[in-house]
């Protein structure tokens, strides 16, 4: 198509060849636009032309031998619901007007016309046209424009939570990584569970990344310490999960953070802390990143242990079906570690760390 964009391209429809002459002519005699007629003495050769040229409009008879106007036109709008469509007619009935509008015609008049009317109602459908193609492009712009920004501050979200994440690891250089982890495995699960929205999955990951928060409220020597804690060292190291959760619950957008931390430490047979819930009273979040933050403790380098054989690690994990964890989470990382054959699936690689640590 070579025309020039300037141009309007009418398309005429009209087993009549007196007919396309005359409103050509009328159109041709029409100087404020720069119009080449296209036209076509049945609805097929016109439905052709329609699908094969740049038509900016259609005058289309409704009355025609084989296929009518009507046809045509459901033809033209199972396509194109945009182009104006005028259907022409000399019947006064107003069924027929009808008719075209609920075919989608964008306007109906009757033969026979005056230049001054065709020229009008041509005038103010292009018009129309080309308001609505300016407005869907300016939606189309703000769209895109706000599908960005969203994307920015997800990456900027991600990136700050991320970077909180690294911080409460920084405390204890034995578990870094430890929280970036917890996360992945945590999505694993999760969508091994049947979860399949996106944004819960991602709403997921979070708080696994940030589940031991609290962490940054306990001084650094109790968590450091690779002796055995004494019970009041032990009751200020389960404050992490109710620090935590003071931290995260005013994160309205993502209410699993909070019960993420709050209650990764419960038991599934409610021995665990801090309100020792029981079951399904645990929120769904909090069973995944149980068995999630279990498997890292085992499959990961301590202070006081190296990485645990795979088969003691399925070894304990059996043990704590149902009563640590969730039965089903539980048999779902079994069979994640079933088919890591080479277990490759342990201290995973995450972003590089610094190896200095904060004293606090
Ligand atoms: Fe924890």
């Amino acid at each position: 198509m070579n025309r020039n964009k300037e141009t309007t391209t009418v398309l005429i429809i009209d087993d009549s060849q007196f007919i396309i002459n005359s409103v050509t002519r009328m159109i041709l005699n029409y100087h404020e636009r720069a119009i080449l007629c296209l036209s076509a003495l049945s609805g097929e050769k016109g439905l052709s032309l329609f699908e094969t040229q740049d038509v900016d409009l259609v005058l289309l008879d409704y009355e025609m031998p084989n296929m009518d106007g009507i046809q045509v036109l459901r033809k033209i709008r199972e396509k194109d619901t945009d182009t104006p469509v005028i259907v022409m007619t000399a019947q006064m009935e107003e069924e027929y007007e009808t008719m075209a509008f609920s075919n989608g015609a964008t306007d109906f008049i009757h033969k026979p016309f005056s230049e001054k009317v065709i020229t009008a109602r041509i005038e103010h459908q292009l018009s129309y046209a080309n308001m609505q193609k300016q407005m869907r492009k300016e939606i189309e712009r703000h769209k895109e424009l706000a599908e960005k920004r969203l994307k920015q501050n997800y990456e900027i979200l991600s990136e700050t939570i991320k970077a909180l994440a690294k911080t409460i690891d920084k405390k204890d250089p034995y578990t870094r990584g430890h929280s970036e982890r917890v996360a992945f495995y945590s999505r694993c699960l999760a969508k091994c569970c049947g979860i399949s929205d996106e944004n819960e999955l991602n709403n997921i990951y979070y708080a696994g990344l940030l589940h031991d928060i609290g962490k940054i409220g306990i001084p650094a020597t109790i968590i450091r310490k690779s002796t055995k804690l004494t019970d009041e060292e032990y009751a200020r190291i389960k404050e992490h999960t109710t620090i935590g959760y003071e931290i995260l619950k005013k994160v309205k957008s993502n209410p699993l953070l909070g019960l993420g931390a709050h209650y990764h430490h419960e038991h599934y047979d409610g021995t665990g802390y801090p309100q020792k819930l029981k079951g399904d009273e645990i929120p769904f979040v909090a069973r995944i990143i149980c068995v999630a933050d279990a498997y890292d403790a085992m499959t990961s380098h301590r202070s006081y242990h190296d990485t645990m054989p795979q088969e003691m690690v399925k070894k304990q994990l059996k043990e704590g079906l149902g009563t640590q964890f969730d039965p089903q989470i539980c048999r779902i990382m079994l069979n994640l570690i079933d088919m890591d054959v080479n277990y490759l699936m342990k201290q995973l690689d995450t972003d590089d760390y610094d190896d200095d640590t904060d004293e606090n």
